[in-house]
């Protein structure tokens, strides 16, 4: 599998279409898809640029020319907090669970304007936070200074860049969505490997509903729903659940009220 094969699968699979139909919207064979996605074959420049039409990305995206951003890049520029400076529940829930009576290392994963890294900084962790977004990156340095907190932020795409050392709390909220089906086992066992024993993993996904209609800030073909279950199933072995939850919440991120629904999950490395 290749960069562009990788992405094929996605696009498909984000439009639910089987091979056949993406074949027949095409004018081309399954067994061509089937290939493609193998990364067997590669489609010519024609059939490229119809494809891209098609899905509505660059052909530049689908060779994996273009470089990763997420519309967060640009929200994060404006004054404001994009997300506010309200810390998400899971963040207390973890406090609990991990009070910082010891000197304790926590990676915040896609750590957005960084609220939630100064949050940890100011009870105590030694914390390290990096994502994709240098807008939000600047603004979460600047939260810290403010704060008198040292945090160590850096940029990273979480595809492609595995954690230093260990950490005894791997925390990424609202971040995961933005990891392909085919990415998470190989992202959460690095993850995982990087967990000390003892230590904890906070995180949720958006999960997938019939009933809810898709948010209206969804970025289509870079966000992908979890089934329910979904994460935890990676958590099955050698992991103590020490909170599940699925709760269906308002939110209006875009200006528009809208519901989703998240599998939230805080786990612990047993062995
Ligand atoms: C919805 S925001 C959540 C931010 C923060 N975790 C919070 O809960 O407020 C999603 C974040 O994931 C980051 N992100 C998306 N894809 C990423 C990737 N491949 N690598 C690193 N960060 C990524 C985005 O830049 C954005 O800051």
């Amino acid at each position: 599998m290749n960069d562009l094969s990788l992405r094929l699968t996605a696009l498909r699979k984000e439009h639910k279409l089987t091979k056949k139909a993406m074949a027949e919207a095409l004018g081309l064979s399954r067994q061509t898809v089937s290939n493609w996605e193998k990364g067997d074959i590669e489609p010519n420049i024609g059939v490229l640029a119809k494809i891209a039409s098609y899905f509505g990305v660059s052909t530049d995206y689908l060779l994996g020319h273009e470089t990763y951003t997420t519309h967060y890049e640009e929200k994060y520029r404006q004054e404001d907090f994009y997300w506010g400076k309200k810390i998400n529940t899971l963040a207390y829930e973890m406090l609990k669970l991990m009070p910082p009576t010891r000197p304790l290392r926590l990676l915040d994963v896609g750590c957005g304007e960084g609220q939630a890294a100064v949050f940890f900084a100011r009870n105590g962790y030694h914390v390290t936070a990096f994502d994709i977004a240098v807008s939000g990156l600047e603004k979460g340095r600047r939260l810290a200074q403010a704060a008198g907190v040292h945090i160590n932020f850096y940029q990273a795409d979480l595809l492609r860049h595995e954690p230093e050392g260990m950490f005894d709390v791997i925390y990424s909220t609202d971040v995961l969505e933005y990891v392909p089906a085919e990415h998470r086992r190989n992202v959460l066992c690095q993850w995982q490997e990087h967990t000390s024993v003892g230590g904890l993993n906070v995180l949720d996904v958006f999960v997938e509903k019939s009933f809810i209609a898709t948010a209206p800030d969804w970025e289509h073909g870079k966000e992908f729903f979890w089934n329910t279950g979904e994460l935890f199933s990676y958590y099955a072995n050698k992991w103590q659940i020490e909170l599940i939850r699925e709760p269906i919440f308002d939110c209006d991120s875009a200006g528009i009220p809208h519901k989703h629904c998240m599998d939230m999950m805080i786990a612990r490395r047993m062995a």
